[in-house]
């Protein structure tokens, strides 16, 4: 996630049961001309492998160039980026807009496919209409449904069909439209349908803030893991969660019916509102001195908006709220969190 997904929130993320990390995406363009703030946001910490670094950009070329310096930084996968609604990102051409031109994106895994070694995988939304083109994702998105329905759309089946004899390792479907951004009820008949013709690694996203969601979508879908974004701010207890009801050891892509069997929770299980204070104060205060060593006094300006994400559960936290988010030193944060 774009601005949240950094290298301490990653380690974070790793510590609490996250299999498998993937960068905030980072433009293939800035990249290979050495942007200064791109190529500190490539650093990242053996401890959050294994870690994929997420790319976005509509050049063939570029994109490829990209993911060698990716490959050779390190990181452990490149994933491609055709699912991003962001305007600023869709008005280049790039993100989910991609979408809507499916040589283009078989051009650009191919060229990604050829240049490294390391696996290849794309993240994709469920569909998009050919024509919308929304600037406010919040305000204008029912009227860009109407004319979805007018104007055609290309789904995530149409795109997968058109890349089936690209080597991706992984494919990760946000279950809903470019249309419905980030809300609205995720179309989990189109992943079950790529699952149908996809044998490698499926991911299902969007959507998911409990255990139950996650093994309800698994179920649904057949997918092989879940992709968890905003479930997991302030909340990376989830992963664990997730764990204790679903089995762990690796399944194997494309499972028959009634291959899947679920252990027992391994742990007791908790409900959000459940994570002790005392298991999650200690957490912001690890939280915060991972980013401290990593990125200085700034970093606690950054780590405000995780701050009161971690507190969103605990009730009449008010007045806790409005400090956290004014702090700006790792004594103050102690003082405002005792142990
Ligand atoms: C603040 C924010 C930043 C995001 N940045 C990225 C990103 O860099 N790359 C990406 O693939 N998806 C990004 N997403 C989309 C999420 O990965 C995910 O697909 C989407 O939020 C749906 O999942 P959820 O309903 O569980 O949050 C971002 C979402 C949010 C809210």
């Amino acid at each position: 996630m774009a601005g949240v997904c950094d290298s301490p929130f990653r380690q974070i993320c790793k510590q609490h049961g996250a299999d498998v990390i993937y960068t905030e995406f980072l433009s293939a363009e800035a990249l290979i001309r050495n942007n200064k703030k791109t190529l500190e946001m490539l650093k990242f910490s053996p401890k959050e492998q294994p870690l994929v670094c997420q790319i976005f950009g509509k050049n063939p070329a570029t994109i490829a160039q990209a993911a060698k310096i990716i490959e050779q930084a390190g990181y452990a996968g490149v994933d491609l980026n055709f699912g991003c609604p962001a305007y600023k990102v869709v008005k280049t051409g790039g993100g989910v807009s991609l979408m809507r031109d499916l040589n283009k994106v078989h051009d650009i895994i191919a060229a990604v496919c050829q240049t490294v070694a390391i696996p290849v995988s794309i993240k994709i939304r469920a569909r998009i209409g050919l024509k919308t083109i929304i600037r406010d994702l919040i305000e204008e998105r029912d009227t860009e449904d109407e004319k979805l329905e007018t104007a055609g759309q290309v789904t995530a089946l149409d795109l997968v069909k058109k890349i089936s004899d690209l080597k991706i390792s992984a494919i990760m479907i946000h279950s809903r439209s470019y249309e419905q951004a980030f809300d609205g009820v995720p179309d989990l008949e189109m992943v079950k349908a790529v699952r149908q013709i996809y044998p490698g690694i499926l991911l299902v996203n969007g959507g998911i803030y409990t255990p139950e969601e996650a093994k309800r979508q698994l179920d649904e879908t057949r997918a092989d893991g879940v992709g968890l974004a905003r479930g997991v701010l302030g909340n990376p207890w989830l992963f664990q969660q997730i764990h204790d009801v679903i089995p762990t050891e690796s399944a194997p892509s494309g499972r028959a019916e009634g291959t899947l069997t679920y252990t027992q929770p391994t742990l007791a299980r908790r409900s959000l509102g459940e994570v002790g204070w005392q298991e999650r104060k200690q957490t912001m205060l690890q939280h915060a001195k991972i980013a401290l060593e990593l990125k200085g006094p700034p970093a606690l300006i950054e780590l405000r908006k995780h701050l009161a994400w971690y507190i969103k559960a605990v009730p009449k936290a008010k007045e806790l709220r409005s400090k956290l988010v004014q702090v700006k030193t790792l004594a103050e944060l102690k003082k405002i969190l005792p142990i």
